[in-house]
């Protein structure tokens, strides 16, 4: 048995999931429709985990953490324990991930950055990829993928245009 781990996130048309000072303004400013397919996504899922950079992004620009309901892992070397809706953790991110794959439960949503995405796409820990693409070449900027990963052949599953967005949805085969 094994639950599937999803990438959901959002990326410009050249690739970045953020401006280089971690801007997220051209994310949030398109017009999309709806919730874009969020609520649909996380209702599929029990657990997220992500990176701290993400993590202290979340943190800074949220009134509220957003994912109360969830298990929280937060990848991370220069902080341990855990608050009142995250665990931080420093082990393997592979191992930990294939551990967490093997237990009973819903689908796992790998929030990001590139920084803990990297090592899944590495070890090809993803299941299916949810990649929304906005309006915009931003020129530079965080990279969604990182360079010497190894091919990942994917079967297109479904695509949903939401305003402004077009949803890509694949499964690896
Ligand atoms: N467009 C979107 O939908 C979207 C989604 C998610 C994030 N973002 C944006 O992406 C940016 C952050 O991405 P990022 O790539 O810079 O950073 P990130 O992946 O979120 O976080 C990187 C940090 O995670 C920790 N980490 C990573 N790999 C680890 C490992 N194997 N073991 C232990 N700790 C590990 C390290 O923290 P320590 O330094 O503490 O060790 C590292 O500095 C932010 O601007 C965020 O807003 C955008």
């Amino acid at each position: 048995m094994s639950r599937g781990v999803i990438l959901y996130i959002g990326v410009s048309l050249d690739g970045f999931i953020a401006k280089e000072d971690d801007g997220l303004q051209w994310l949030e400013e398109t017009e999309g429709e709806g919730d874009n397919g969020y609520t649909e996504m996380y209702d599929s899922i029990d657990t997220t985990i992500m990176g701290k950079r993400t993590y202290d992004y979340v943190m800074e620009h949220a009134d509220a953490f957003p994912y109360p309901d969830k298990k929280n892992y937060v990848f991370t070397t220069s902080e341990q324990g855990s608050t009142e809706y995250v665990d931080f953790v420093n082990e393997d991110v592979v191992a930990f991930t294939k551990k967490l794959k093997g237990q009973q439960g819903s689908k796992i949503w790998m929030v990001g950055g590139s920084g803990i995405l990297d090592a899944f796409v590495k070890e090809n820990l993803i299941d299916e990829y949810i990649i929304t693409v906005t309006p915009h070449i931003l020129g530079s900027g965080i990279p969604l993928f990182k360079e010497k990963n190894p091919q990942i052949d994917l079967e297109l599953v479904d695509t949903k245009r939401y305003g402004q967005f077009v949803q890509l949805h694949y499964k690896v085969k």
